[in-house]
């Protein structure tokens, strides 16, 4: 008889937030982080591991920044602190930044951690856009973690196709077998991604429709949804269907949208799981949730978080780390080749 064997069941939580510039302070983080006594992984247990990514964070001179963690980043350990949790990494890019932190005895299973950076739009324009990532080797397997605030308005759709690729192209990092964003076994990619509706329906006729809970006619409208389609970007990439109203663009401190803009699900959660690359060895991320949080109204964007169950199993016996490491980043003699589809349509 066969019986799977679990080398890694781990539930992640994704959280991405576009600030508007705002601070922390006031803010009180607990029911948006699963630790007011609900979570969506299984039990009721907290994450194991939280990647929180935040666009148009204030920016500081960057004198400080070299001693002093963004007050973000602050104010997420100060809300985790008293759980066990460990910051494992940041990183920052303007006002894109990209934190992860894990529950203590996670961290020996954690290796080959790197972040990255790209700044995408003409070179030589000073642009504010762009991704930051995290990725590591997380129990043997490679994931990489890639937060991006891509080209803002509706007519802009060309640009935040260039950005998708000047990301995927740009990022390199130095692990064995795992140069590439989609080298990687398991890929988290969220952010503000900024896509619109498709269409000329108005900002009022938008609303009308979400007031009515439309959102599956709506999202047939949805740049992003109909871009993975096509094969232009984001096609290696699933996403679950939002089953919440857009969150963009509020009226500061209220649950009202400002109709100078058209609703927009512009704050997405994607993933991708290579679920069958190694012999006797599946891997999977079963979404557990995907919601956004009203509750929070700093900014004009919505809160939108999403929860995974990280899993690694094996058919009928088990690995250490360093066995499977071996496995999924090969030896340097043979360089591990998983079978990467190329992005169509480029
Ligand atoms: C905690 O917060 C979540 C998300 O806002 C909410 O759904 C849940 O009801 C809250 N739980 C408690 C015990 O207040
Ligand atoms: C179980 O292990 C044996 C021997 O290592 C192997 O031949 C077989 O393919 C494995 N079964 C599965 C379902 O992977």
């Amino acid at each position: 008889m066969v019986t799977a064997t679990a080398i890694a069941d781990l539930c992640i939580f994704l959280l991405t937030w576009n600030v508007g510039t705002h601070s922390p302070r006031n803010q009180d983080l607990n029911s948006l982080l699963s630790l007011n006594g609900t979570t969506t992984c299984p039990d009721n247990q907290l994450p194991d591991i939280y990647v929180i990514g935040f666009q148009e964070v204030s920016t500081t001179p960057q004198v400080l920044k070299i001693f002093h963690d963004d007050p973000w980043v602050l104010k997420i350990a100060d809300s985790l602190h008293k759980q066990q949790f460990v910051k494992v990494d940041s990183k920052q890019l303007q006002g894109i930044l990209i934190t992860m932190f894990a529950q203590h005895k996670h961290i020996p299973h954690m290796k080959e951690i790197e972040t990255e950076a790209t700044r995408t739009g003409l070179g030589g324009l000073w642009g504010n856009k762009g991704a930051v990532s995290i990725r590591l080797s997380l129990y043997g397997t490679g994931v990489a973690f890639v937060c991006s605030h891509l080209a803002a308005h509706d007519e802009k759709l060309k640009e935040r196709i260039e950005d998708y690729h000047q990301i995927v192209d740009n990022h390199k990092y130095n692990a064995q077998g795992y140069r590439r964003i989609f080298d990687h076994d398991f890929v988290f990619w969220f952010g503000d991604l900024n896509f619109r509706l498709s269409g000329d329906m108005s900002a009022w006729d938008i609303r009308t429709d979400v007031d009515n809970q439309r959102y599956a006619e709506l999202l047939k409208l949805d740049q992003l949804n109909l871009l993975r389609e096509k094969g232009n970007a984001f096609s290696l990439l699933e996403e679950q269907l939002p089953n919440f109203a857009p969150t963009f663009k509020f009226e500061e401190g209220t649950n009202d949208y400002n109709l100078k803009r058209r609703p927009a699900w512009c704050d997405r959660i994607l993933h991708r799981v290579q679920s069958n690359i190694y012999p006797g060895i599946t891997l999977s991320a079963n979404q557990l949730s995907y919601q956004s949080h009203m509750d929070y109204s700093l900014s004009d964007h919505k809160p939108v978080s999403a929860t995974f169950n990280y899993k690694v199993e094996t058919a009928n016996r088990t690995y250490t780390d360093e066995e499977l490491h071996e496995m999924t980043h090969g030896s340097a003699s043979s360089p591990a080749t998983p079978n990467r589809e190329p992005e169509k349509g480029k």
